[in-house]
C-alpha cells in the first residue's frame, strides 16, 4: 500500500512542536510494517538544505504567486525514506519559524503557502507529478496541509483515500473569506460551506469535511473536540462524522528518547542504574546556579509558554513549589505575558528558578532526565509527548486530567499505588489551587525514595512505541 503523508514540520529539520516529531517517526513505523511511505514537504531552507540526494523531478507553474515550482525528490536524513520537496523560492525560502515572519506575525500569504501544499499533494495522487510513484492514501496533517482532501475530492476521477489527523484544533487555518479567490477551489454550494467558518475561510474545516477518515492524537481528544468545550466550533461537523472520527494515541521513538543512549546527556542511565540520572540533576543544578543537592525536588517545563499549556497556573503557583523546597528549571517560548512572568520570577529567585527563553532540542534533553517532576498542566492537549519522554527518562509527570494526558498517566493515588499503575501525579480542575496541591503531594512522595523508584521503574518500563498506533493507522488505511 503507497501512502503519502503531507505535512509541514518534521523532527529535526523544522520543528515547532509535537507534529515535527510525529510526521518524523509515524512513516518510519509504517514502513517497517512493509507499506511504502512518502513523504511531501514545504521547501523551507532547512528542509531543502537537510533532504539529502534531492532530484528535480518536474517543473509547474506559475502557481499561487509563484513564478517557478520545482517538485524535488529526496531522502529524509536519518530514515532514508523518500521525501518530495516543493521547492516554491518566493513562498519557501524563508528562514526560522515556518508559520510566522520576523515580526512574529503570520506571514500573509500563508494562504497560498499551505494551499500549494495541499495542491501539490492531490496532483502526485492524480499521477500527474511523478509518473514512477501514485499514492493510494494521502495522509495530511493539521491545518497546513488541510487542502490536500478538497483538492482531491475536486477532481471526480480520482478515488485515493483521504486520512486527516488533527493535531491541535485550535489552529483551525482561517484567513479572511476573499483569499478564497487565490486558492483554485470550487467555492459554490456545499463547496461553500465546506470551507466557510463564520466568515473567514478554514483549511481545518475543510479537511474535516472532505477527509474520508479524521482522527486525532488520542482517545480522550477525540470525544472531548466533539464537545462545545473543546469543539472550537467545530464540534458539530465533528459529531456528525460519527464513526468516522477516530483516536490513536502518538507513539515516542525511542531511538532519539532513550536515557541510556542519549548523546545530549552528561552520563545516560536506565531503570537498573539510575545513578547517571542523579549526575544529571546534580549538573544541571549547578549549571543553573542552584543549590547542587540531591534531595531538592527539581521541577521542568519543557513546553510552548501558553495558556494551552497552563503556564499561568505554573507562574500562580511558584511560591507553593519554593516553599517545598523545590526548583523549577523551564524552557519555552510564547505569548509575551507569560514569557515576561518566568523571566521576572527568574531576576527575583536565581537560585531555584532557571528560565531559557527559546528552543534548544539538546537543552531540552538534558532538562527532561535532569529533573524529579515535569510539569504539564494543560488546558487541553491534544496528546502531550513530553510526558511520554519524562516518563522513559524517570521523570515523573504532573498533569491536568485532559485529552492525550489522561489517557497515558495514572495519578499516584493510593490505590494506584498499591495495584501498581501509578506512573506520575493527576489533578482536575485548572485551577493554581488544584496545582499546587498536586504539587505539595509529589513533594511528599518524593521524600519517600522507595514509593518513588517504584513509580519510577514503572513509567521507564512501559512501551509508548509506535508500534501498536502504526498498526492502528495500518487497519484506518485499510478499511480506506
Ligand atoms: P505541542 O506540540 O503542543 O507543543 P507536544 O508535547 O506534543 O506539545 O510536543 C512538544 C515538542 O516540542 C516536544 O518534542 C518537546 O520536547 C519540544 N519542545 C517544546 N518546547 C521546546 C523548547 N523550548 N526547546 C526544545 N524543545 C522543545
Ligand atoms: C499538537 C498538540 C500536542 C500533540 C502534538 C503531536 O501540537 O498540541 O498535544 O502531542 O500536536 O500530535
Amino acid at each position: 500500500m503507497r501512502i503519502l503523508h503531507v505535512a509541514a514540520e518534521i523532527y529535526p529539520l523544522v520543528k515547532t512542536g509535537g507534529l515535527a516529531d510525529v510526521v518524523a517517526a509515524l512513516p518510519v513505523a509504517l514502513a517497517a510494517r512493509g507499506l511504502d511511505v512518502r513523504v511531501l514537504l514545504p521547501g523551507m531552507p532547512a528542509i531543502l538544505n537537510g533532504v539529502t540526494d534531492l532530484k528535480p523531478l518536474i517543473r509547474l507553474g506559475p502557481a499561487f504567486g509563484a513564478a517557478v515550482i520545482t517538485l524535488r525528490l529526496g531522502r529524509l536524513p536519518d530514515s532514508g525514506l523518500l521525501a518530495y520537496v516543493i521547492d516554491a523560492p518566493f513562498l519557501y525560502r524563508r528562514d526560522g519559524d515556518p508559520y510566522l515572519g520576523p515580526d512574529g506575525r503570520d506571514w500573509n500569504d500563508n494562504h497560498r503557502r499551505y494551499a500549494l501544499l495541499g495542491w501539490i499533494a492531490a496532483h502526485l495522487a492524480a499521477g500527474e507529478l511523478d509518473e514512477s510513484w501514485q499514492p493510494e492514501v494521502v495522509h495530511a496533517h493539521d491545518w497546513h496541509a488541510g487542502l490536500a482532501p478538497a483538492y482531491i475530492a475536486q477532481n471526480p476521477s480520482l478515488n485515493t483515500a483521504t486520512v486527516f489527523t488533527i493535531h491541535n484544533l485550535a489552529f483551525r487555518g482561517l484567513f479572511p473569506l476573499d483569499h478564497h479567490t487565490d486558492l483554485g477551489l470550487l467555492i459554490t454550494g456545499a463547496d461553500q460551506s465546506a470551507l466557510e467558518f463564520y466568515g473567514h475561510l478554514s483549511f481545518m474545516k475543510s479537511a474535516l469535511v472532505h477527509a474520508k477518515r479524521v482522527n486525532t492524537v488520542s482517545p480522550t481528544y477525540a470525544h472531548e473536540i466533539c464537545t462545545p468545550k473543546h469543539g472550537w466550533g467545530l464540534d458539530g461537523l465533528l459529531r456528525d462524522r460519527g464513526g468516522h472520527l477516530s483516536g490513536i494515541l502518538n507513539g515516542v521513538d525511542y531511538t532519539v528518547w532513550n536515557p541510556s543512549s542519549d548523546p545530549a546527556l552528561p552520563r545516560g542511565y536506565s531503570a537498573d542504574k539510575l545513578r547517571g540520572k542523579k549526575v544529571c540533576k546534580l549538573k544541571l543544578q549547578a549549571e543553573m546556579g542552584f543549590a547542587v543537592r540531591g534531595k531538592a525536588p527539581l521541577f521542568a517545563v519543557v513546553s510552548r509558554l501558553t495558556s494551552q499549556k497552563g503556564m499561568d497556573l505554573v507562574l500562580a503557583c511558584l511560591h507553593e513549589l519554593r516553599a517545598e523546597g523545590g526548583q523549577l528549571v523551564v524552557i519555552g517560548s510564547g505569548e509575551a505575558e507569560i514569557e515576561a512572568g518566568f523571566r521576572a520570577a527568574a531576576a527575583a529567585h536565581p537560585h531555584t528558578i532557571s528560565v531559557h527563553l527559546g528552543y534548544d532540542e539538546a537543552l531540552a534533553h538534558r532538562i527532561i532526565a535532569a529533573a524529579d517532576v515535569l510539569l504539564v498542566p494543560s488546558r487541553f492537549e491534544p496528546c502531550g509527548l513530553t510526558q511520554l519522554y519524562a516518563l522513559r527518562y524517570g521523570t515523573l509527570p504532573l498533569v491536568r486530567r485532559v485529552g492525550g494526558l489522561a489517557d497515558t498517566v495514572t495519578d499516584a493515588t493510593p490505590g494506584n499505588l498499591k495495584d501498581g499503575t501509578a506512573n506520575g501525579f493527576v489533578f482536575d480542575e485548572p485551577s493554581s489551587r488544584a496545582l499546587a496541591a498536586r504539587l505539595r503531594d509529589a513533594c511528599a512522595l518524593y521524600h519517600d525514595p522507595a514509593t518513588w523508584h517504584h513509580l519510577q521503574r514503572h513509567g521507564m518500563a512501559q512501551d509508548f512505541s509506535w508500534a501498536d498506533s502504526a498498526a492502528r493507522y495500518e487497519a484506518l488505511y485499510r478499511s480506506i
